[in-house]
């Protein structure tokens, strides 16, 4: 059979309820030649229903510890969203404590077996688990700043979305930064750079941030017990990964916001527009002229997101 030209995909956590949609949908992206499924359990019967799907991705599962060493070697792209179990009520505090160690030994195995992959992180508390992974890729020594990424891309869909609402436009042609975190009062819409340009009433823009602000407890409400959002979720993070491996492929001009080891304010991380090209995140741009309330937005998303950073860090040493 003739192998589709493409790049090579895990998705660790793969049989959870985002897991399952993203697979789905890296399955049918023409840029994946092979993925890989990764997850404790359940592998095996959603790589055997995925892999009736006439496309060209070749799709092959992975059960537990003792697999993810061929589950990742060769991996170009990884995408984590590997996580303990939780219910929508946990805060992301008990969600982070719960998910360390998970992570630790994740990012171990990366490190080890594949530690020149992009890696695309999406298990919560992003604000936290990212610079997680980034001190266990140093203590590794296979640390690449440009490499590894908090995916922000839901904040951004959600945003695109709301917007278009508000001005009856086609969200596919609405683009609105959304820079800080991914986490209430760090995730920071940039309305005054939406494009195509919009002006917005200082009513309409308190109502548009906090509706983006408030995107997860909108859909945890709705669901009503029944988890939180993990179709658009599914939707963001294949979104994003298309993008890094566009970024790889060598095409031009490809600019996502995302969470990533910054120079752009004093923290070590932040989410703003990042240049996506074959080593990763070739260029983090500066945040570009900001409203007084987008200021006044960003000090307080700072202060946030500063405890968080810190927060990561030293879970992961105790
Ligand atoms: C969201 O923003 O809705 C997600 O991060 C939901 C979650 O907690 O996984």
């Amino acid at each position: 059979m003739e192998k589709s030209p493409g790049f090579r995909v895990a998705i660790l956590g793969a049989a959870g309820a985002v897991g399952q949609p993203l697979a789905m949908l890296m399955k049918k992206n023409p840029l994946v030649s092979v993925l890989h499924l990764y997850d404790v359990s359940n592998t095996y019967g959603v790589t055997a229903d995925l892999g009736h799907m006439d496309t060209g991705a070749v799709v092959i599962g992975f059960i537990g510890e003792e697999q993810l060493e061929v589950a990742l070697t060769g991996m170009e792209l990884i995408i984590i969203l590997a996580g303990a179990p939780r219910n929508p009520e946990m805060s992301k505090d008990e969600i982070l404590k719960n998910n360390v160690r998970i992570l630790e030994s994740l990012c171990d195995a990366i490190a080890k077996h594949c530690p020149k992959a992009i890696v695309n992180m999406i298990s919560n508390p992003v604000n936290s688990t990212v610079p997680i992974a980034a001190e266990i890729f140093k203590k590794a020594g296979t640390y690449d700043p440009k490499r590894l990424f908090g995916v922000t891309m839901l904040d951004v869909v959600r945003a695109n979305t709301f917007v278009a609402e508000a001005r009856r436009l086609d969200p596919r042609k609405v683009n609105v930064p959304v820079i800080g975190g991914h986490a209430g009062a760090t995730i920071l819409p940039l309305l005054s750079q939406v494009q195509p340009p919009c002006s917005f009433t200082p009513e309409e823009t308190e109502y548009l941030t906090n509706r983006i602000r408030n995107g997860k407890t909108e859909v945890v409400q709705a669901k009503a017990g029944a988890g939180s959002a993990t179709l658009s979720m599914a939707y963001a993070a294949e979104k994003f990964a298309e993008a890094c491996l566009r970024g790889l492929r060598g095409d031009a001009g490809i600019v996502e916001c995302a969470f990533v080891a910054s120079q752009v304010t004093e923290l070590p991380f932040f989410a703003s527009k990042v240049r996506l090209g074959c080593s990763g995140a070739e260029e983090v741009y500066q945040l570009g002229p900001l409203s007084e309330y987008e200021r006044i937005g960003l000090e307080k998303a700072k202060k946030e997101l500063a405890v968080s950073i810190e927060q990561g860090i030293s879970i992961l040493n105790s």
